[in-house]
């Protein structure tokens, strides 16, 4: 019998994704497996100064997950728990690398939650292999024309060598 959308479990992946890593891609098919729906919520922060806009980042995304049929990218500028109520989903998805990371989305969590009681906050402990991996290291990497094949899909190495198409190491 097919699901009522109703009746799906749908869950929100949100983040900056600037840009988006092996390490979000590794949350983003485990959650996938979990929920009958993931959306990957990107927020345009203006405050942030993104290296990519919201619409690269969101389409880094898309050719990132394009094999992946319960997925869909899109972006939001409020509240989360606002974009969720509108949404009608109530899960939030969170990498966990380390214990670093632990106060900031303790923090985050109790917000949200205390701004909403709707909603809940689900965390995923990262593969090992990524727990170091963040889009800022990446960023840094690719800034000095250093070797980003393994931390982030093909389509955003090429991304990140328009943006620096000469070292910054070099002058
Ligand atoms: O990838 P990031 O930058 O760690 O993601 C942070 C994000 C986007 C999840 C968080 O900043 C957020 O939800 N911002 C929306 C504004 C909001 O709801 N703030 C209150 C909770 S701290």
């Amino acid at each position: 019998m097919e699901q009522s959308v109703k009746n799906m479990r749908v869950a929100v992946y949100p983040g900056s994704f600037d840009p988006v890593t092996n390490g979000h891609l590794d949350i983003i098919h485990r959650a996938a497996k979990v929920f009958d729906k993931l959306i990957v919520a990107v927020l345009n922060n203006t405050s942030k100064n993104p290296l990519f806009s919201l619409e690269e980042r969101m389409e880094l995304l898309r050719l990132a997950t394009k094999d992946l049929p319960n997925i869909e990218i899109d972006g939001f500028r409020d509240l989360l728990v606002n974009y969720m109520r509108d949404r009608q989903a109530y899960v939030v998805v969170r990498g966990l690398r380390a214990v670093s990371d632990f106060e900031y989305e303790l923090q985050m969590a109790s917000t949200n939650r205390k701004l909403s009681d709707e909603v809940e906050t689900f965390f995923m402990t990262s593969t090992p292999q990524y727990s170091y991996l963040s889009s800022s290291i990446v960023r840094e990497i690719a800034k000095f024309h250093g070797p980003i094949s393994e931390l982030v899909p093909p389509e955003v190495e090429e991304a990140l060598r328009v943006k620096y198409p000469t070292s910054l190491g070099k002058s």
